[in-house]
C-alpha cells in the first residue's frame, strides 16, 4: 500500500503575526502538489488568523500542547483549545522542549493520548543526540524513546499518530542524516511498529525524516522506502525552498 506523503513546516519561534498570512499565503499559492499534504505549524499566536487557509493540501498544526484538557497551568494550551480552534496536527515531544523542559520526556505519553482523544494528530519526534549516536547506540535509544512514548497507547486511536526521525544532531546544523543513516532508523521504527501494534499499523503508518532538510539533500532522502516525507524547520522560512521540498517529496511518491 502506498503511503499518502507529508511536508510539515516547524516555524518554531520564528516569523511574527504581522508576517504569518503573507508567507502562509504565499505557500498555499503553490497548492495542491501532487499527492503531498502540507502542514504549516507556527507558533500559538498565528494559529487563529492560518486557519482560514486550512484546505485539502494544507492543514495546519500546533507546535505542542498540555495534556490536561484544562485547568490551572499558566501559560499552556490543551489539546482541546487547539482542536476547538480548528487544528488538525499538533507536535508532540520536540527534541528543543525535551532538552529545555525538565519534566517533557515524562509528559509526553499524557500529550500524545490527549492529542488522539481530541482528535488532532500528533506528529510525535524521536531522535538520538550526537554521543549516541558515535557510541553507535542510536537504534537501541529510539527504540526505547519509542517504548516509553508510545507502548501504553491504544491500537484504535494511534493509527492517526504521524512520527518524526530528528537526530539532534542534524537539528539547525547544516549536516543532515544521509539517506543511508535515515532509512536505517526509519526501517527500524517501522518494524518497532509492526512488533507492538502489528503489521498494518507499521505498514501505515507515516514516518517523516526532520533535520537540515534543504531543497538540494530533499530528494535523495525522499526517495528512501521507508522516508514518508518531512518535518522541516529553517527552510520552511524560506517559500521556494520549502515548496522545492514539496516538489521533491512529490516526485519521489510518483516514481
Ligand atoms: P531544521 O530543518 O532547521 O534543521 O530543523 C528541523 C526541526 O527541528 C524540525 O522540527
Amino acid at each position: 500500500m502506498e503511503r499518502s506523503r507529508i511536508v510539515a513546516a516547524n516555524w518554531k519561534m520564528n516569523v511574527l503575526p504581522s508576517e504569518a498570512m503573507s508567507l502562509a499565503g504565499q505557500v498555499a499559492q503553490a497548492l495542491p502538489i501532487k499527492n503531498v499534504e502540507v502542514i504549516i505549524c507556527p507558533p500559538f499566536t498565528h494559529l487563529f488568523s492560518l486557519m482560514s487557509l486550512q484546505s485539502e493540501s494544507l492543514k495546519i498544526g500546533a507546535q505542542n500542547c498540555n495534556e490536561n484538557p484544562f485547568g490551572a497551568h499558566t501559560g499552556d494550551i490543551s489539546a482541546q483549545m487547539l482542536k476547538d480552534l480548528g487544528c488538525s496536527y499538533v507536535i508532540i515531544g520536540h527534541s528543543e522542549r525535551r532538552a529545555r523542559q525538565s519534566t517533557e520526556n515524562a509528559r509526553i505519553s499524557a500529550k500524545i493520548r490527549a492529542a488522539l482523544q481530541t482528535g488532532l494528530k500528533p506528529i510525535y519526534c524521536c531522535g538520538e543526540g550526537l554521543p549516541i549516536r558515535e557510541k553507535e547506540a542510536h537504534i537501541e535509544f529510539v527504540k526505547d524513546q519509542l517504548e516509553t512514548d508510545l507502548s501504553t497507547l491504544q491500537t484504535g486511536h494511534i493509527e492517526e499518530i504521524v512520527i518524526a526521525y530528528e537526530p539532534v544532531w542534524a537539528i539547525g546544523t547544516g549536516k543532515n542524516a544521509s539517506p543511508e543513516q535515515a532509512q536505517e532508523m526509519h526501517a527500524s521504527i517501522r518494524k518497532w511498529l509492526s512488533d507492538r501494534f502489528g503489521s498494518v499499523l507499521g505498514t501505515q503508518t507515516r514516518i517523516l525524516y526532520g533535520g537540515s532538510v534543504k531543497a538540494v539533500n530533499a530528494l535523495a532522502l525522499a526517495k528512501q522506502n521507508d522516508i514518508d516525507g518531512f518535518l522541516v524547520g529553517g527552510a520552511s522560512l524560506n517559500v521556494d525552498e520549502f515548496i522545492k521540498i514539496v516538489h521533491s517529496v512529490s516526485e519521489s511518491a510518483n516514481d
